[in-house]
């Protein structure tokens, strides 16, 4: 596996290359990158993971700074999953207008990601998306892979990239990946390392509580504004601060109606400092 800095240098590399896939990677890697990286490696020639801490997807008060850098050890990761190129390069070469002390953008272009972006994890993330898609393009553009993997268990962040590559009629196949689930349930993600053993045991329960937010959907509750209260509160009651917990159609991302069978629950909630989030995507079986 070849370590790559710079664009000019990964380009020149690329060039000779064709069957390109993108992981794109904020690094501290984990068995769900490691999926992306296999799901890639089945279908390309070429599998180049980048890792790039974006600061412009984090807000003024959240953990950019603690994110944590885990370079030599994501290396070794990728290495064993088969990655040919671990690109890993810095703020300058990515945003050369922005200046990373000061948190100023300069002149830096940013992308307005539709106003989805501005609900569910949007809403508490101002800027968070338009962060996202503004990065994602660059490395699309950078690398130009045939195709590109992300996790589904950032749904929302899933969607809009997939309208980005619709919108702006971009000539790459998104491929999403499965959540990768602890043996507890407990969806894999780089910030479950803030979180102390207790915090980790009681993590569990969002997943928990998604399931039985789809069951009992499936059973033919209909009521889906209570559902997503109550679930809300058990979540509150037990010590977590919820963001939001909602039932949306899958393939809008829209508030679901009784029209729509394909679904997706997801949630956002504090536990401690650590924000995390998990959806569930189902089908109603259910005649609500
Ligand atoms: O999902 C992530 O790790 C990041 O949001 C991504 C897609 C690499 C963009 O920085």
């Amino acid at each position: 596996m070849q370590i790559i800095h710079t664009i000019s240098e990964l380009r020149n590399i690329l060039e000779s290359q064709t069957g390109i896939a993108l992981v794109p990677t904020m690094g501290n890697l984990h068995a769900g990158h490691v999926h992306l990286v296999e799901l890639a490696r089945q279908q390309a020639q070429c599998v180049v993971v980048s890792i790039f801490v974006n600061p412009l997807q984090f807000g003024a008060n959240e953990d950019l700074e603690n994110y944590p850098r885990t370079l030599d050890a994501d290396f070794e990761k990728l290495e064993a999953a088969g990655a040919d190129i671990a690109f890993a390069p810095n703020i300058k070469e990515i945003y050369p207008n922005f200046d990373a002390a000061t948190n100023d953008l300069g002149q830096t272009m940013i992308i307005s990601a539709p106003p989805i972006s501005k609900e569910l994890c949007g809403a508490s993330r101002p800027g968070h998306f338009d962060g996202v898609a503004t990065v994602v393009m660059k490395l699309f553009n950078i690398v130009m892979p045939q195709l590109a993997v992300f996790g589904k268990k950032d749904f929302q962040q899933l969607f809009i990239i997939r309208e980005l590559v619709k919108q702006f009629n971009l000539p790459i196949k998104i491929i999403a990946g499965d959540t990768v689930r602890e043996p507890s349930g407990l969806a894999m993600s780089s910030r479950n390392g803030y979180l102390t053993p207790e915090q980790k045991a009681h993590a569990t329960m969002l997943h928990a509580c998604l399931k039985e937010f789809v069951e009992s959907i499936q059973q033919g509750c209909g009521d889906y504004t209570a559902l997503e209260q109550v679930t809300a509160q058990t979540l509150d009651n037990s010590g977590w601060l919820t963001d939001y917990v909602s039932v949306r159609s899958a393939r809008t991302l829209l508030p679901a109606s009784k029209e729509d069978k394909q679904l997706v629950v997801l949630a956002a909630a504090k536990i401690g400092n650590t924000r995390l989030i998990d959806n569930i995507e189902f089908a109603t079986k259910a005649n609500n």
